[in-house]
């Protein structure tokens, strides 16, 4: 077998579909991490989803009813690595939104991220959106670093100090 780099990777990587029970524990986590990654705390969590994140997986499963590819997993080898949740956003100017990127801490800074990009632009692309739209709290460096590396660039007149609002053409 080549040793070149795509050849070393030798493990099964699959988007699929959230089961909001089967999934809730794994969901919970990443929601929480999120919020701790996001703001520096998880009470923001708590105060949205229920004390122990609990409506988290129904929300996250209910962004699938806009459209099936919505909300997805990311899997290696069948266990949960990242999770992508997207919404409509603003139909009539055809801009989608994205709500969540996340990768486990264990599997970062190797690129997975950059596949949860490629998923979502394609799904929203395929959905009829044009441009797709996020936020991300200014002190979350890397995950703006990595939004502008993949080509994410900030709405002029959008951001606020704790708040930066990037966009990209799909
Ligand atoms: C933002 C995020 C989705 C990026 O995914 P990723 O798979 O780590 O992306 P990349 O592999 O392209 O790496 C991103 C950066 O993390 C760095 N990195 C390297 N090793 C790392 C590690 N062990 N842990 C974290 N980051 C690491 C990479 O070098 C890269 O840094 P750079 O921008 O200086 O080059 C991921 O870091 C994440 O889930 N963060 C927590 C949740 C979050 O903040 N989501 C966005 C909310 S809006």
């Amino acid at each position: 077998m080549p040793q070149s780099a795509p050849y070393q990777y030798a493990r099964t990587l699959a988007f699929r579909a959230i089961d909001p029970a089967a999934d809730a524990a794994a969901l919970i986590a990443f929601g929480r991490d999120l919020y701790v990654e996001s703001t520096g705390a998880a009470a923001g969590f708590a105060r949205d989803f229920g004390r122990y994140g609990q409506k988290f997986p129904l929300w996250v499963a209910s962004c699938a009813e806009a459209d099936p590819a919505f909300s997805a997993l990311l899997t290696e080898d069948g266990a949960a690595i990242g999770l992508v949740v997207m919404g409509t956003g603003d139909r009539r100017a055809r801009i989608g939104h994205v709500h969540h990127f996340y990768v486990r801490p264990s599997h970062r800074g190797r690129g997975f991220g950059g596949l949860l990009d490629d998923y979502a632009r394609a799904a929203l692309k395929r959905a009829g959106f044009v441009r797709a739209r996020l936020n991300v709290t200014a002190r979350n460096a890397r995950a703006r670093r990595f939004y502008a590396a993949q080509g994410w660039a900030e709405v002029a007149g959008a951001s606020t100090a704790a708040l930066r609002y990037m966009e990209v053409t799909l």
